[in-house]
């Protein structure tokens, strides 16, 4: 049994995408288990730069099967684009991409109720990637889904498209928006589902046939388990479960077949959205992260806010996922900077001196804690073109060594620019 998870430990865009792809070159499968096309990951290797949302990052490995699972909520419209410009690039996906039958599908009055909520809530909205994600999520659990499962009749479908829009439609109405029309809605999604139908497919047995066999799996979570939604800071967090522990339940794998997680983490912190981030910086050091990181959204375009490394919570979502080894990415933003500081704890107006943990509060708590940072020297030099942590500055190395005593886990990989040959391990 050999699977490996690819998990974020912050709150996304860790560069999840890169390390999926280093790894995969050895993978039988790569697949999908949370998430939907709220996901940007990002890839740089010998076809060109992908920053693809729902496909799998094992696509360009001719003999690599990509499995979405059914803890994926799929925007048909979106992967069918994906699946057309990576076919464009001449890579076959026939009978390499699975896509399961159990997987809801985002539906066009999905976006339109998140947009309802977010206005509703005002400055306190979440700040979401617009995808319709929580409400196609929403109608999972409560039994409103459209599964793709459903496409396969066009009795089930049309049955199911009425019900809700007649659930819906007067919601819109009564937020002053135009109703949906049934007709176009049946069109357009029949039309979508020839391109795709193809692809649909449930993956469950060649998993296990797969595990029975030796051969490796690899899993791509999508998100941050910091925007999980039991233990992110909710309700600035998201749909679906990104741990590893929700591969399990998104693909249909048990717990124990999971021997390897890389918990993929920057090299200090951002954030997309709304909610408490400790370490956010305002001054001049936030705006060189986040001129030397690029730092804007993959699917949104929004600045991603920035801030210093948070060893508290990257030592949390590591024991939430059983990381067994950190991947540290984007070490090259840092380089100029003259003083690097990392976060250790918080304080709390009732806690004295004492250092707090995140798992302690609240999302509102949590914006009210202050970081207790500790500061290290900058290296002020490139680190861009090492190939080996020898290759390092000092300080730098000095850096890497205090992150892993300050996580608790063993750094494996070490990333310092967005090309796959940009990268060592440890
Ligand atoms: P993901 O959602 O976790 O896959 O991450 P994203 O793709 O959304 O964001 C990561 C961004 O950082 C992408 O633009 C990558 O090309 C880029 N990137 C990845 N690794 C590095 C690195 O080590 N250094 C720099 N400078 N950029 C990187
Ligand atoms: P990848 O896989 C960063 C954030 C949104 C928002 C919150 C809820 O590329 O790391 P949603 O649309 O999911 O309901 O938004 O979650 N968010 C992400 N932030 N990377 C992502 O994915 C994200 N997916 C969702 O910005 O704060
Ligand atoms: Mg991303």
């Amino acid at each position: 049994m050999s699977v490996s998870a690819v998990v974020g430990a912050q709150w996304g865009d860790e560069a999840k995408g890169k390390m999926v792809d280093l790894l995969a070159q050895e993978a039988h499968i790569v697949a999908r288990f949370n998430g939907g096309d709220n996901a940007g990951h990002t890839v740089v290797n010998q076809y060109g730069t992908f920053k693809l949302r729902l496909t799998p990052n094992g696509f360009y490995n001719p003999d690599t099967i990509c499995v979405i699972g059914p803890g994926v909520v799929v925007n048909m419209n979106t992967l069918a684009s994906e699946v057309e410009t990576i076919q464009e690039k001449g890579i076959d996906l026939t009978d390499r991409l699975w896509v399961s039958p159990r997987c809801n599908v985002v539906m066009p009055w999905h976006p339109m109720l998140e947009t309802i909520y977010e206005k509703a809530k005002g400055r306190a909205q979440t700040g979401t990637t617009k995808r319709g994600m929580s409400p196609t999520y929403a109608d999972k659990v409560s039994y409103n889904g459209i599964r793709l499962y459903d496409f396969s009749s066009q009795e089930t479908l049309t049955q199911k498209i009425r019900t809700q829009l007649a659930i819906k439609n007067p919601i819109f109405e009564a937020f002053g928006l135009k109703p949906l029309n049934f007709e176009e809605i049946l069109e357009e999604k029949i039309n979508q589902y020839e391109g795709l139908g193809a692809f649909v497919r449930e993956s469950f047995g060649l998993l296990h046939e797969t595990l029975s066999k030796g051969d490796q799996i690899l899993l791509e979570g999508a998100q941050g388990a910091l925007l999980d939604n039991n233990w992110g800071t909710y309700p600035f967090c998201t749909a679906s479960v990104p741990l590893s522990g929700g591969a399990c339940a998104g693909l249909g794998l048990p717990p124990q077949t999971i021997t390897r997680v890389v918990g993929v983490a920057k090299a200090y912190t951002t954030r997309v959205g709304a909610g408490p981030m400790p370490t956010e910086l305002f001054d001049e050091d936030g705006r060189t992260i986040q001129d030397q990181g690029q730092e804007f959204g993959t699917v949104t375009g929004r600045a991603r806010r920035c801030g210093w490394f948070d060893a508290e919570l990257v030592r949390f979502t590591s024991q939430l996922n059983g990381v067994t080894e950190l991947a540290l990415t984007k070490l090259d933003v840092l380089d100029t900077l003259p003083v690097v500081k990392i976060c250790v704890g918080y304080r709390s107006e009732e806690s004295g001196e004492k250092l707090r943990h995140y798992w302690e509060g609240d999302a509102h708590w949590l914006e009210a804690c202050e970081p207790v940072y500790i500061e290290l020297e900058g290296w002020g030099e490139s680190t861009k073109e090492a190939r080996a942590f020898d290759q390092l500055p000092a300080k730098a190395q000095a850096y890497i060594r205090k992150v892993e005593e300050l996580v608790g886990v063993r750094i494996s990989v070490v990333s310092v620019g967005p090309a796959r040959n940009e990268t060592f391990s440890l």
